[in-house]
C-alpha cells in the first residue's frame, strides 16, 4: 500500500464555499492501492501549494502526491508552477498520457497544463479540477503507478516486460 497525499487547489474550497468532490474521488479511486495520510485544501497560491507539497514529500515522506485543480488558464491557476518549483525531475509521459486519453473525451483536455515529476522518492501528479477530469485521468495513470512507484521506492529494479 502506498502512502498518498491529496492537495485540492481551490480558492472557494479553501474558504469552505465549495464542497470538495474531486478530493473524495481521488481518495475513493486510490483506496485499493494506497492509504491517504494527508489531505489538504489550499487556496490557489503558489507558495501555499509548494509548502503543502514540501511537507508531504520531505517530512511525511509520502510515496504519491495527487493534486487537483489550478491547472488551467485562469490567472490564479498556479498548480503546475508550484509543482515545477519543487520537483527534481519531470515525468512528461504521465501528463502526456492523461492529455492524450482525455482528448478522446473532450477537446478541452488540451487546456490543462498539468505536470508530473519526482522529488526524491515522492511522485507528484497534477490532475484537473473537475471530478470528471480527476476520474478520467486517474483511470489512465493508476494502472502504471504500482510499477513506477515500486521503482521509485527502490523495491523494483527493472521492467520485466
Ligand atoms: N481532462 C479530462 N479528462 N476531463 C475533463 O473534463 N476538463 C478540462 C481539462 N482537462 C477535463 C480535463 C478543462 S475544461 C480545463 S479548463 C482544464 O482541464 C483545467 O482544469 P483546472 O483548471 O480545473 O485544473
Amino acid at each position: 500500500m502506498f502512502k498518498i497525499g491529496i492537495i485540492t487547489a481551490s480558492d472557494k474550497g479553501s474558504r469552505g464555499d465549495r464542497e470538495d468532490i474531486s478530493g473524495k474521488v481521488i481518495a475513493d479511486m486510490t483506496a485499493p492501492v494506497g492509504r491517504v495520510e494527508k489531505y489538504v485544501i489550499v487556496a490557489d497560491e503558489k507558495d501555499a501549494l509548494q509548502a503543502a507539497m514540501l511537507q508531504m514529500a520531505d517530512e511525511l515522506k509520502l510515496d504519491l502526491i495527487l493534486t487537483t485543480g489550478g491547472t488551467g488558464l485562469g490567472l490564479r491557476d498556479v498548480t503546475p508552477e508550484a509543482t515545477l518549483a519543487v520537483i527534481d525531475r519531470q515525468v512528461p509521459g504521465i501528463a502526456e498520457a492523461m492529455r492524450a486519453a482525455s482528448m478522446l473525451k473532450t477537446n478541452r483536455a488540451m487546456l490543462s497544463r498539468a505536470v508530473a515529476g519526482t522529488r526524491g522518492r515522492t511522485l507528484i501528479i497534477n490532475l484537473p479540477g473537475s471530478p470528471k477530469g480527476v476520474q478520467e485521468c486517474l483511470e489512465v495513470v493508476l494502472p502504471a503507478l504500482e510499477h513506477g512507484l515500486a521503482i521509485l521506492k527502490g523495491e523494483a529494479s527493472e521492467c520485466a516486460r
